[in-house]
């Protein structure tokens, strides 16, 4: 870095110190344009790449697992049929959907527009919210119509032997 020409030297000169450190103390904060362009640069690439990270955290569906618990047997729930459970906790009203294609899904009973209960509707192989007649699908949980924008929080299913589990829950 050179000094400019307009500053006043330093009183030092000729100190000791001076020959190890021969920066002038009033030209010390000056910055090159080359180093100030090369901090931008590096802040800048460090801001995307914060930002970056934040976004595929925040794309990433939020999964937490709790204990197993069954719900019922497989050959309980016939195909377009559903069934009501609880999990993970008996204040989580949950609902078991059997498909026409013959898998299951699962998900939270309560609507994420104003939290009322989703019902079964199996002619329209939907779930139906009765009040504001919103409806989400029973493949993914979307919304797929009325004021509901948010899915429905789907409760991770396994099957053991003839067996149907709630492990854990997705958000
Ligand atoms: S509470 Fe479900 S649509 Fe409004």
């Amino acid at each position: 870095m050179k000094a400019d020409a307009s500053v006043s030297p330093s009183p030092c000169r000729g100190c000791p110190w001076h020959e190890d450190f021969p920066v002038e103390w009033e030209a010390d904060h000056y910055v090159t344009r080359r180093e100030l362009a090369k901090f931008l640069t590096q802040g800048s690439g460090l801001l995307a790449a914060a930002g970056a990270a934040l976004a595929v955290m925040g794309a990433r569906p939020e999964h937490t697992a709790y204990s197993a618990q069954r719900i019922c047997g497989v050959g309980e729930v016939p195909a377009g049929g559903s069934r009501l459970f609880r999990y993970p906790t008996e204040e989580d009203p949950c609902i078991l959907v059997s498909r026409p294609d013959g898998e299951f899904r699962a998900y939270s009973q309560v609507c994420t527009h104003l939290a009322c209960a989703v019902v079964h509707r199996p002619q329209s192989d939907s779930l139906f919210c009765p009040c504001h007649h919103g409806s989400f699908a029973t493949n993914d949980g979307r919304p797929t119509g009325g004021p509901p924008t948010r899915r429905l929080p789907q409760i991770r299913l396994e099957r053991r032997g003839e067996d149907l589990y709630a492990v854990g829950v997705e958000i």
